[in-house]
């Protein structure tokens, strides 16, 4: 089983970023437990990150054909991004959306997403186990329509 796992902007400045939000573990440690974390359970990922709505809208094109499910962290896309919304949409794969910090005990725009509609779930304010969390959850759902379960 194949994941992409998509970071939106500004998730590459992790550990420099707003320490008090984000913690102080930088993007590469994360990616680092992200991979072992699917090592160990057996999953395949690709990362990929990009601080452009442009690049992360192909990366999801390219996914249609290449992998089984798709675990994103917008950013701050999360909150106005119709174009990644659609992008999701049209994949036709299972997405599960991720955020480092609770999107809903922050400023009152945060508290909005517009691409969760298109996911199947959401993982919101564990820090880097909300990525862990969302790949146990995405690989299940993903095993579960495999066998017809879902
Ligand atoms: C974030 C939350 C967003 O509101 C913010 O713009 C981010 C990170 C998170 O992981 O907590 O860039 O998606």
């Amino acid at each position: 089983m194949k994941i992409l796992v998509i970071h939106g902007p500004n998730l590459n400045m992790l550990g420099r970023r707003e320490p008090d939000v984000y913690g102080t573990s930088s993007f590469d440690d994360m990616n680092e437990h992200i991979k072992n974390f699917a090592s160990e359970t057996g999953i395949e990922v690709e990362i990929f990150q990009s601080n452009s709505e442009g690049g992360i809208v192909d990366a999801i094109q390219r996914a249609v054909d290449t992998v089984d499910g798709i675990l994103i962290n917008p950013g701050a896309y999360t909150h106005y991004s119709y174009a990644i919304r659609d992008a999701l949409k049209g994949s036709g794969l299972p997405v599960v959306e991720v955020h480092l910090s609770n999107i809903y005990a922050r400023e009152e725009f945060r508290s909005k997403s517009v691409t969760a509609p298109v996911a199947d779930g959401q993982i919101s304010g564990f820090g880097v186990e909300s990525y862990l969390l969302g790949l146990r959850a995405l690989s299940s759902l993903i095993s579960k329509r495999r066998h017809g379960n879902v």
